[in-house]
């Protein structure tokens, strides 16, 4: 086997008269009869193999050749036949005539053709990872995700960041997520966790001295899967002593901006916009909000406080909120049909009904448009509403109009190509509540984790008396179109602040020594300001290779229902290395 001259995807005209050895797989083969034509494929791209009858020997080989074969060729590099050119290949102008062929593998008939937009179940590409990678789109998504880690450790060490690991076999940490269990063999009936992030590490670097820490950490989760979670993933995870929310966030700027330039080519503006938390529910019913386009949550309290419209009036009366959207032009794009359809998908978020009106002719029709006829003239001029506009009302508490109204506006702007899909529209969402109250488990929890830090002159609602539940937080997401991109925040160096903090999560000071008290220890010797964030690598790689699903930029990923098709894991266990562990199994699915 001769080395390799260049990749396939890299033979134009250059090398014309040229003698080149390639390596790669056959895509396909067309057999002419004393002539054959093999596309020859390497993740750089195709070129065109031709053996004929001045070859007899290597045209006998190639007439064996089938689909996925790897191969080697040695040939020269000639330009096409007049009409046999092919613009869409940038080595669509040659060809390689083949003077020597070695057949360096066979290939059964793979399950599925190599080549992008494949209509094959997700399940068969899991379980055939190994093949589905050769994909060009795949191929491009993992290596767009290898140059992202490459520019983020560049940038980092620019800025006197330095790599530093932190364990995998770490204790449970209170992160949110369940966690995934590995048990001691040592101490049987004893078990290690895998990190949920690498979040007490980092601040106990911070105590160690070095005070510009990174790492692409490996995250584990045991969660429900969505397209942009998944058990295991990787953050690039930061944090810093001494610096300021305003200086993280310049530093995560930078970085983002470095990525967006030398991936994808784009200056992005920095500082990037910065928005409220309370505004982003109530502009937009999301804390990650899309901003690439515009239909804001409307409040329309005032308007229909004394409206004789029982549900509106009735929820108003009762603390709640009557908000809308409005879809411009869309009046007659949506039918009543269309508008119902909304209204059982929004059920689910809670929501008794969605009302609506079109406004045509200069008034408003249909829906409750008749209800609501004394608040026409203001709703027009608040709304500034225009002829052939849609209004679509949810009457709620605010979490159930928030959550309704949000994904309505999301899905609508979809529907209506309100926005390019290739923009890429970055927001801070800053000032978070330091707590939030979790529906589930029907109790108040950290809203970001309880080690971070309430807004100065919110310390004292920690104090015992007052409500600890008004506090706001130093903590800051990065929102990428409407995706959580990261998050993070400015941390408690100050014992006295985080013994409040557990205390207002109904910590027991034992229970949190128990869980954590290596740091609440580290806290009292010297322990410096810090604070930092964590990116999601995996989202970060998705958005910028335009896919939907963090599946698709990493390698071997799990399935939906956390299992992972092609090794068939998590399996079960011998015998022996349960017996070794001290484990009995009580419960199989
Ligand atoms: P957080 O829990 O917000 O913060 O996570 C940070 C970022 O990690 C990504 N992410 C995920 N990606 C894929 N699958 C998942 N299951 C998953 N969960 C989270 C998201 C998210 O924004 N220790 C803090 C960070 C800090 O405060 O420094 C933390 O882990 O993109
Ligand atoms: P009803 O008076 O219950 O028949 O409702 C009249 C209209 O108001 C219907 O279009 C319902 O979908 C809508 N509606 C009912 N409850 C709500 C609500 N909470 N928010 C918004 N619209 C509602």
């Amino acid at each position: 086997m001769e080395e390799r001259t260049d990749y396939c995807g890299n033979i134009t005209e250059k090398y014309v008269g040229q003698k080149v050895s390639l390596d790669g797989w056959v895509q396909r083969r067309r057999d002419l009869g004393g002539l054959v034509f093999v596309d020859l494929r390497d993740y750089k791209g195709i070129v065109q193999l031709v053996f004929n009858t001045d070859h007899q020997d290597v045209l006998d080989i190639a007439e064996t050749l089938r689909s996925e074969y790897v191969i080697n060729v040695i040939g020269t590099v000639r330009l096409r036949g007049e009409g046999a050119t092919n613009d869409d290949m940038t080595t669509g102008k040659v060809e390689v005539v083949v003077e020597k062929v070695e057949i360096l593998n066979k290939s059964l008939t793979p399950p599925f053709e190599i080549k992008d937009g494949i209509d094959s179940s997700e399940e068969t590409k899991l379980k055939y990872r190994y093949l589905d990678l050769r994909r060009p789109e795949m191929q491009k998504a993992i290596r767009t995700r290898a140059q992202i880690k490459h520019s983020v450790n560049e940038y980092l060490y620019e800025n006197g960041f330095i790599d530093i690991e932190t364990p995998n076999l770490t204790p449970s940490t209170p992160e949110g997520a369940r966690d995934y269990l590995v048990p001691s063999r040592v101490y049987p009936g004893r078990f290690f966790a895998l990190p949920q992030s690498p979040q007490l590490f980092k601040q106990l670097l911070m105590v160690g001295g070095f005070d510009r820490y990174f790492q692409l950490a490996h995250c584990f989760r045991d969660e429900d899967l969505r397209g942009d979670r998944q058990p295991e993933f990787t953050q690039i995870d930061l944090e810093t002593s001494f610096m300021n929310q305003e200086e993280i966030q310049t530093v995560t700027e930078g970085l983002i901006a470095r990525v967006m330039k030398d991936e994808k080519g784009i200056e992005v503006k920095t500082p990037f916009p910065r928005i409220n938390w309370d505004d982003a529910m109530d502009r937009f019913g999301s804390d990650k909000p899309d901003v690439r386009f515009g239909m804001e949550l409307q409040n329309l309290n005032d308007i229909f406080k004394e409206t004789e419209f029982k549900v509106f009036k009735g929820t108003i009366d009762n603390g709640g909120q009557v908000k809308a959207i409005v879809v411009k032009d869309g009046a007659d794009k949506y039918s009543r049909k269309n508008i119902e359809s909304y209204q059982e998908y929004i059920k689910r978020f809670g929501a008794k009904g969605l009302a609506w009106a079109k406004f045509n002719d200069n008034e408003l029709t249909g829906g409750v448009s008749k209800f609501i006829k004394a608040q026409e003239a203001q709703l027009v001029s608040t709304l500034g509403l225009e002829n052939n506009d849609l209004l679509l009302f949810v009457a709620d508490n605010k979490k159930v109009v928030a959550d309704s109204l949000g994904y309505l506006r999301k899905a609508i702007a979809k529907e209506q190509n309100l926005y390019d899909p290739k923009e890429f529209a970055f927001i801070w969402v800053v000032n978070w509540p330091l707590f939030e109250y979790d529906e589930g488990i029907q109790r108040w929890t950290a809203a970001h984790h309880p080690f971070t830090m309430p807004n100065e002159e919110d310390v004292h609602y920690l104090d015992d008396g007052e409500d600890p539940h008004k506090a706001y937080a130093q903590s800051y997401d990065i929102v990428l179109n409407g995706y959580e991109l990261g998050g993070g925040s400015i941390r408690i160096h100050d014992y006295k602040i985080q013994e409040k903090m557990l205390k207002a999560l109904n910590f027991t000071k034992e229970k949190a020594y128990e869980q954590f008290g290596f740091l609440l220890d580290a806290l009292q010797y010297g322990c410096p300001p810090h604070g930092g964030l964590a990116i999601g690598l995996d989202r970060f790689a998705m958005l910028l290779s335009g896919k939907d699903n963090i599946r698709d930029v990493i390698a071997f990923p799990k399935n939906s229902n956390a299992t992972e098709p092609m090794t068939h894991a998590p399996l079960e266990v011998s015998k022996q290395q349960l017996d070794d562990l001290g484990i009995e199994v009580s419960k199989k699915d």
